[in-house]
């Protein structure tokens, strides 16, 4: 039997392992994982109930299904949207929702600094079917005002931006948008909807990658899409249900096993970010470090209004340019070369050569992508040995050749058959557990220091 909802509303981790709980008649504690691509019907008239409306009841899994319904309902429910239809990836997020909205003879206005794939759809594939694309630095208000003094009816913008984390001032450019006639393509995967909100500054839809931080154990693809109930359901929706692109329901469950943690992940891969964005900025042979919660990102005041945290990534950029890049990437003995992000393990690219390899190389120059630039992705490990891989690394890219790589996995497979090394030195003996001093509690860490992640205002107490 299910539960009464509460009367009040409920906080983001809560939302995170309860949001979209649809229990089956099994009573099942974690949610049910319906892997099944249709459904059947009790009797012909049930099937044809079902197709006119008359009857709620699933018809095929690229319509809807239980599990993916799971993921959606607790998807909206955290980025406080009135709906959200999720996708098989991130791309299929983004081009859905551009691709629904928009028409032959429409126009539409990007910031330039877009992902790889992104670029490519707004650059190349839209104008095919004749509509007006149009890039603007994202950074730069007075672009956007120009570009959007024309009639327009869609904005798409990243902020923080991949690689380079640029941001954009979200209230100014809706107000901008919406004045134009346009709808505001948030797509939020650097912020995560706990780190920043763009429904709160105006945006109509945003849009995910769940491939990332939701599932961040680099186990599925996925994407999502998230706005106004009845955008999703008259625009959106019968764009996805007739062109396909579902996300599997095995996916769909992972990713809602992914989700129960992202309110641990995220702050602590945030702790971890700005610790190593500190440490590069110390170092002689990084030129610059990108990162929005430093002092020296140019748009650090816009940084603290619109995001609660300087988010997972780190670009910098090398002294040395692409030799000095690869000789630095080859020389990391813990963190990964990588494409992806979001994930619990640190993994860093090299966008030139990989994620913005097909963006023209002036386009990229304009984006201040450079061959020395790098991306990195922190994950979940002791930051103190991710800053001694990267110090060491950095150390054999300015001069040394680099010490051939090898993957940690085998370091530790080889060291786990290296015959045992003698001790150089007795270690004190451990005291046993009845003569052990009762364990200290550890001191409370400061509060000041731990970032508030979650931009919801705190539900009301409920008088008694
Ligand atoms: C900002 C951004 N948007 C969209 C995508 C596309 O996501 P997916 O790879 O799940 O299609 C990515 C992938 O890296 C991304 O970084």
């Amino acid at each position: 039997m299910a539960k009464p909802a509460p009367d009040r509303p409920l906080r983001p981790a809560t939302l995170l392992v309860r949001g979209g709980l649809m229990r089956s008649n099994q009573d099942e504690t974690s949610e049910a994982l319906y892997l099944t691509s249709g459904f059947v019907y009790d009797s012909a008239l049930q099937a044809e109930q079902t197709f006119t409306g008359a009857v709620q009841h699933y018809q095929y899994s690229r319509f809807g299904n239980p599990t993916i319904a799971a993921l959606e309902a607790r998807l909206a429910a955290l980025e406080g949207a009135e709906a959200c239809r999720s996708t098989a990836t991130g791309m299929a997020a983004v081009s859905a929702a551009l691709l629904s909205h928009l028409k032959t003879g429409d126009r539409m206005v990007a910031s330039r600094a877009l992902f790889g794939s992104c670029h490519w759809i707004v650059s190349t594939l839209l104008p095919r079917y004749g509509i007006q694309t149009e890039f603007v630095d994202g950074a730069d208000l007075d672009q956007w005002a120009t570009a959007l003094k024309r009639p327009c009816q869609l904005v798409l913008l990243e902020t923080p931006s991949n690689p380079m984390l640029e941001l954009v001032d979200l209230r100014a450019v809706c107000d901008l948008a919406h004045a134009a006639g346009a709808i505001v393509v948030v797509d939020n995967v650097f912020a995560t909807p706990l780190l920043q909100k763009p429904m709160q500054f105006g945006a109509d839809v945003v849009v995910y990658s769940a491939t990332k931080h939701f599932d961040g154990q680099g186990r599925v693809l996925g994407g999502a899409v998230l706005g106004a109930k009845k955008w999703i359901e008259e625009v959106l929706q019968p764009f996805t249900r007739n062109t396909g692109p579902a996300l599997s329901p095995f996916n769909a469950w992972t990713i809602l096993k992914g989700l129960e943690t992202l309110h641990l992940r995220v702050p602590a891969m945030c702790r971890n970010a700005a610790a190593v964005a500190q440490m590069l900025e110390e170092r002689a042979e990084v030129e610059r470090v990108y990162y929005p919660y430093l002092a020296s990102h140019p748009q650090f005041d816009l940084a603290k209004q619109q995001m609660s945290a300087g988010g997972t990534l780190v670009s910098f950029d090398i002294a040395g340019g692409k030799e000095a890049a690869f000789r630095f990437l080859d020389a990391l003995r813990v963190i990964d070369i990588s494409n992806n992000l979001g994930d619990s393990r640190s993994l860093i690219t090299h966008p030139a050569t990989t994620t913005h390899m097909r963006v023209a190389a002036e386009e990229r120059a304009r984006l201040g992508i450079s061959d020395g630039t790098v991306r990195l992705s922190i994950g979940l490990e002791d930051v103190a040995d991710l800053v001694e891989d990267l110090a060491a690394a950095l150390d054999a890219a300015a001069g040394q050749p680099a010490p051939r790589r090898k993957p940690l996995a085998r370091i530790v497979a080889d060291e786990a058959a290296a015959p045992a090394r003698k001790p150089r030195a007795r270690a004190p003996k451990a005291p046993s557990a009845e003569t052990a001093p009762a364990p200290r509690p550890a001191p409370a860490e400061p509060a000041a220091e731990e970032p508030d992640l979650f931009q919801q205002p705190a539900p009301a107490r409920r008088r008694r």
